[in-house]
C-alpha cells in the first residue's frame, strides 16, 4: 500500500503516539533486521524519551546471523534492550517475553506497593509500514487477522489484546514514517519491500539491487544464478540472469520486467540468501 507522509500526518501521528505512551509500560520498537538503520523512524528517540523500550529486530530469518548478532550487541552497548525475532515463525518470541518482564520489573514492584497486583505488562508496538507489526500481534495473541493497514497514525479506539504471555497489547500499533530524504535509505526500503517500488521503476530498482549484491555479496549472486561477476557491468549481469532464467521475449530479447521481478522477489523472500544490508558503524 502506498502512503504519502505529509508534515500534518507526522505531527498527528506523533501526538497520538505520545498520548498513548502514558497508557503503556513499555514500547516494542520494531525494525527490519536486514536494514536496521533505514527502517528506523528518524525521530524515534525524541518521541519515546525515557519510555522503557525493546528494540525488536524482526525478519531476522531473512538477515545474516553475523548481522543479527552485530546489531543486538550494538544496541545492548548503547544500553538498549534488543532482540532478534522472526514474528512469522515465532522464533525469539520467548526471549522477547522474558525481556519484557525484566523491563517491567521495577514498575511491577512499584505497582505492587500501590496495591496493583498481577497486572499484565502493557505494550505498544511501533514501527514503519510492513516491518511486521500485525504479524507480531497475531503471533503473540495466537490469532489470525489484525491486518492493520498502513494508514498513518493510531486511530481506532484503544482496546487491549490479551496474550497468554502476561502481556497486554494496545490493539492498534503506531505506524511511523521512515526517513525518506536519504537516497540510500530509500533504496534499502524499496529493496526489502517496505516501500513498494515507489522510488524507482522495478527495472532500475532491480539493477540497483544487482549493483549492491555484486559489490557486497558476489558469491551469493553467483551461487543463486550461476553467473560469474568478475568485471561485468550490472546490466550484463542482469541480462545473463535473464537468459539463465528464461526471462525472454518472443524474439529472444531479454524480458527486463520479468528478470527484475525474479531478482526482487527472490531477494525479498530470502531465496538469494540471508542478507544484512546495513551493519553498525565501527
Ligand atoms: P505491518 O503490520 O508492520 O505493516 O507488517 P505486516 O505484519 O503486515 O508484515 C508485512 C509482511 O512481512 C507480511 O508479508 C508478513 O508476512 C511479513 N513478515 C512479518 N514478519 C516477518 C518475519 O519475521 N519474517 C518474514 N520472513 N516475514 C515476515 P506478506 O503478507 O507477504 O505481505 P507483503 O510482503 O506482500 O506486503
Amino acid at each position: 500500500m502506498n502512503i504519502n507522509w505529509y508534515p500534518g500526518h507526522m505531527k498527528k501521528t506523533r501526538e497520538s503516539i505520545e498520548k498513548n505512551l502514558s497508557m503503556v509500560d513499555i514500547v516494542f520498537e520494531l525494525i527490519d533486521a536486514r536494514i536496521p538503520i533505514s527502517s528506523r523512524n528518524p525521530i524515534i528517540d525524541d518521541i519515546l524519551g525515557s519510555k522503557p523500550r525493546i528494540i525488536i529486530l524482526n525478519k531476522s530469518d531473512l538477515a545474516s546471523e553475523v548481522g543479527n548478532k552485530a546489531w543486538e550487541e550494538y544496541f545492548i552497548k548503547k544500553n538498549l534492550m534488543a532482540v532478534c525475532i522472526d514474528a512469522l515463525s515465532g522464533k525469539g518470541i520467548d526471549r522477547l517475553i522474558k525481556l519484557s518482564n525484566e523491563l517491567y520489573e521495577d514498575k511491577r514492584q512499584k505497582n505492587e506497593r500501590r496495591g496493583i497486583i498481577n497486572r499484565p505488562v502493557r505494550v505498544m508496538i511501533l514501527g514503519i509500514p510492513n516491518v511486521g507489526k500485525s504479524t507480531l500481534i497475531n503471533t503473540l495473541a495466537r490469532r489470525k487477522s489484525a491486518k492493520t493497514g498502513n494508514k498513518p497514525g493510531i486511530t481506532r479506539s484503544n482496546q487491549w489484546i490479551k496474550t497468554k504471555a502476561n502481556l497486554e497489547l494496545l490493539d492498534t500499533p503506531g505506524i511511523l514514517w521512515p526517513k525518506f530524504e536519504d537516497k540510500k535509505v530509500g533504496l534499502n526500503l524499496a529493496f526489502t519491500g517496505a516501500i513498494k517500488d515507489e522510488i524507482l521503476d522495478r527495472e532500475s530498482l532491480a539493477l540497483k539491487l544487482i549493483e549492491s549484491l555484486a559489490e557486497n555479496f558476489p558469491n551469493l549472486l553467483n551461487y543463486r544464478y550461476n553467473v560469474e561477476i568478475n568485471d561485468k557491468s550490472y546490466l550484463q549481469i542482469m541480462e545473463e540472469i535473464g537468459i539463465k532464467r528464461g526471462a525472454l521475449l518472443k524474439g529472444g530479447e531479454i524480458d527486463y520486467t520479468k528478470v527484475s521481478n525474479i531478482i526482487l522477489d527472490e531477494f525479498r523472500k530470502g531465496i538469494i540468501g540471508r542478507i544484512t544490508l546495513e551493519f553498525p558503524e565501527e
